[in-house]
């Protein structure tokens, strides 16, 4: 694949596998890709910057303040240059750095501010990635998005054999590609994304609501965004959040989310309903706050909402494509294959959220696709991971596209 057109930035940390780094430089621009190399203190006790700077035929950045006269680019123009950020080979250091937010280098500083995605190599002894603290760390930045690609088993430079070998620079190579040509997929197609819990009043302080995040459609929205779709996020109430380059629409009530899910529809190439709105509200609505009657009891009546799966799919044109949700606790399939017919969804994504690690307010989830095709079940994995197998799902059934 040709990389022309194409920014890389390398990051290069300090572990025996930076000579390897060299090659994925080399291989890069083979393929015509510009890559900016930036190096930590302790990469360039392994490889001299000299190196990486000839081969990229551009200056290497090693420190926020050393070398000024090489440093013609502020990290914040390295941010936005880059089409994906890379890390090989990758410490377990910069992983616990990446993952707590931490900036205190030209690296660290450049890939916090950075929006481009981010791809990292890692390479360390076995003990230090089978550290309970090191899985952590992998476990926050995959729930973010971030890819990996390795380490392998072997023999290690300290003599230990085990995980923790740097991957091949082919096979960086090879996951670069994958992830640029990814983030061509949706190029030009327009997707919305609702996210978020609604609400709905009694009165100005109380409301009926649910503990949805947001979390679930916030990684849909990103994973889209990250493929290059025109997104369009509706957001209800939410705590996690919220992505960056993306259409925001905020709403409050299922009636809000209505008028603007049905709105937007008709102009969108696909609607992806994650949002969990209420079903009920208050059939009337109290304009002052409801004092406490002793003793009695108080009764509401409540009224459905208006189902906006439903319009969306009534009025759903060819091409289009329409995924919702069924959120259960009991008969899974069952349940949703009715909502999968009963609001004319290309597919649903049913996930039974009284199962631990699924559901509402956790970074991972597990689900069943339903579809005209049958069952397709997928394991536990994070958020962001579902919401790649989602978009995946989209695109081979978006007309002229192909996953
Ligand atoms: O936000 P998180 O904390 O990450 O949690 C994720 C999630 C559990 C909210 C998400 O995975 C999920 O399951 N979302 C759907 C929640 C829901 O409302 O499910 P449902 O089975 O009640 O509704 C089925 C579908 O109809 C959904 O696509 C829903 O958006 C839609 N719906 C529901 C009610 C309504 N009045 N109109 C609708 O369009």
């Amino acid at each position: 694949m040709s990389l022309r057109g194409k920014t890389v930035l390398l990051g290069v940390t300090g572990g025996i596998a930076a000579y390897k780094a060299v090659e994925v430089v080399s291989r890069l621009r083979k393929q015509g890709a510009a890559v900016r190399v930036i190096m930590t203190k302790n990469a360039t006790e392994f490889v001299t910057p000299l190196t990486f700077e000839t081969l990229a035929n551009h200056p290497v950045v090693t420190d926020t303040f050393a070398r000024p006269e090489t440093w013609d680019v502020a990290h914040i123009s390295l941010a936005k240059e880059a089409d994906l950020c890379v890390v090989a080979p990758a410490t377990a250091n910069i992983l616990a750095k990446l993952a707590m937010g931490l900036a205190d280098d030209m690296l660290s500083t450049t890939l916090l501010a950075t929006k481009a995605p981010l791809l990292v190599a890692p390479a360390m002894n076995t003990g230090m990635w089978t550290a309970e603290a090191t899985k952590r760390n992998v476990e926050i930045l995959r729930g973010r998005g971030v890819r990996f690609v390795g380490p392998e088993g072997g023999f290690l430079a300290c003599g230990d054999t085990g995980a923790g070998r740097m991957s091949e620079p082919k096979e960086i190579v090879e996951a670069i590609e994958a992830i640029l040509h990814a983030s061509e997929t949706l190029r030009g197609v327009k997707v919305m994304v609702t996210a978020g819990a609604t609400r709905e009043h009694m009165d100005p302080v109380r409301f009926l609501t649910n503990e949805s995040s947001g979390k679930m459609g916030f990684a849909i929205a990103e994973a889209a965004r990250d493929r290059g779709a025109d997104v369009t996020l509706i957001k209800g109430w939410t705590t996690a959040h919220v992505p960056d380059g993306v259409k925001l629409v905020e709403v409050s009530s299922t009636q809000d989310l209505y008028d603007a899910v049905t709105a937007l529809a008709p102009e969108m190439d696909a609607v992806i309903q994650a949002a969990a709105p209420a079903d009920y509200r208050f059939r009337e609505t109290s304009g002052q706050k409801i004092k406490k009657q002793k003793g009695e009891p108080l009764t509401f009546t409540l009224e459905e909402t208006p189902d906006i799966a439903a319009a969306v799919g009534r009025g759903k044109r060819p091409g289009q494509v329409l995924v919702g949700f069924a959120a259960e606790t009991e008969h899974l399939i069952e349940h949703a294959q009715k909502k999968l017919a009963s609001k004319n969804l290309d597919f649903i994504v049913a996930n039974d959220v009284s199962q631990p690690g699924a559901g509402f307010n956790v970074d991972t989830n597990i689900a069943t696709f339903l579809s005209a095709e049958g069952e397709n079940p997928r394991p536990l994995q994070s958020k962001r991971a579902l919401a790649e197998d989602i978009l995946d799902e989209v695109t081979r059934r978006l007309p002229g596209k192909d996953a």
